[in-house]
């Protein structure tokens, strides 16, 4: 099993790299697939991440060709020599199940993927650490849901660490908090296709702010949204869809987001890196629709 405690580089800083909703298809679109896979070398090239997190819909679970998929994606992650941290979308293992579609990810070069604590329920609950302060967690969302083992696994994890470390999420489906963030909060970034969640809510959000120590959530699965918002100090992010085999939108590059965290600081800087090869941290607000009473 590979490593999955990493040291701050000599200047105090670990920077990841986001993509998200690959959605690759060995058989139809080449074009696209080489898109993407073209997409994640030149980004990672490009910003040097010391950890490539994928928040799910590495391809299309209907398709039959999945492990094909995942050979592909493999053997570029191999040539970039980066540690991959995914985790399943929706649509990972719609065809065989996600049992089958999560041990294509088993024992790949440089990829942190476990199948995870049995008690935490699904394919893929797993940590990775930096220095002495940081703690990613990579969760199953499942179909939008969250089983209270996942958050049995959160909170005893989280209390198993040291008291003052700090904390960022990364799964696929957003939580109902996306939505409360955009209505309430200014936000940066773009809203356009509405956020695409459970309409319950099975209280991740809650166990997060409860442990008073998570910092931000990244998810995907709505390709055409990439804002980011804060709720009760939780910075609430999208990433940037990074998959020219999925849904977009003409005049939305395609692309990644950056995140930096540092040494001695709780906050991280975010940015987004798009195939035009311009990174760049979001300024633009919205207008919140409604006030809280
Ligand atoms: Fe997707």
């Amino acid at each position: 099993m590979q490593n999955k405690h990493f040291e701050f580089d000599a200047r105090g800083v670990f920077r990841v790299v986001q993509f998200t909703d690959l959605h690759l298809i060995t058989t139809e679109n080449p074009q696209g697939f080489r898109q993407t896979l073209d997409l994640l070398r030149r980004v990672t090239k490009a910003t040097k991440p010391d950890l490539i997190a994928i928040t799910g819909d590495l391809t299309w679970g209907e398709t039959m060709n999945d492990r094909d998929a995942m050979d592909a994606l493999s053997q570029t992650m191999a040539e970039l020599g980066v540690p991959w941290a995914p985790v399943l979308g929706n649509h990972d293992g719609d065809k065989y199940g996600r049992d089958v579609f999560a041990s294509f990810l088993l024992d790949r070069p440089y990829c942190l993927f476990e199948l995870g604590d049995e008690s935490a329920e699904g394919y893929g609950n797993y940590i990775v650490t930096v220095g002495d302060e940081w703690a990613f967690y990579f969760m199953d969302s499942h179909t939008g849901d969250f089983y209270p083992g996942q958050l049995d696994w959160y909170r005893r994890t989280s209390a198993a660490l040291p008291k003052d470390h700090s904390e960022l999420a990364f799964f696929h489906v957003p939580i109902p908090e996306y939505r409360e963030v955009w209505d309430y909060e200014p936000c940066k970034g773009f809203n356009m296709e509405g956020v695409c969640c459970t309409t319950y809510n099975d209280g991740l959000f809650s166990a997060f702010a409860r442990a008073g120590r998570m910092r931000g959530v990244f998810v995907g699965h709505d390709h055409i949204n990439d804002f980011e918002g804060t709720l009760d100090g939780i910075r609430l992010v999208y990433g940037r869809v990074s998959g020219y085999q999925g849904y977009a939108m003409e005049g939305f590059p395609f692309g990644a987001r950056i995140i930096d965290v540092r040494q001695g600081e709780k906050d991280f800087l975010t940015q987004i890196y798009t195939e035009h090869g311009e990174m760049y941290a979001q300024r633009r607000q919205n207008t919140p629709m409604l006030r809280r009473r």
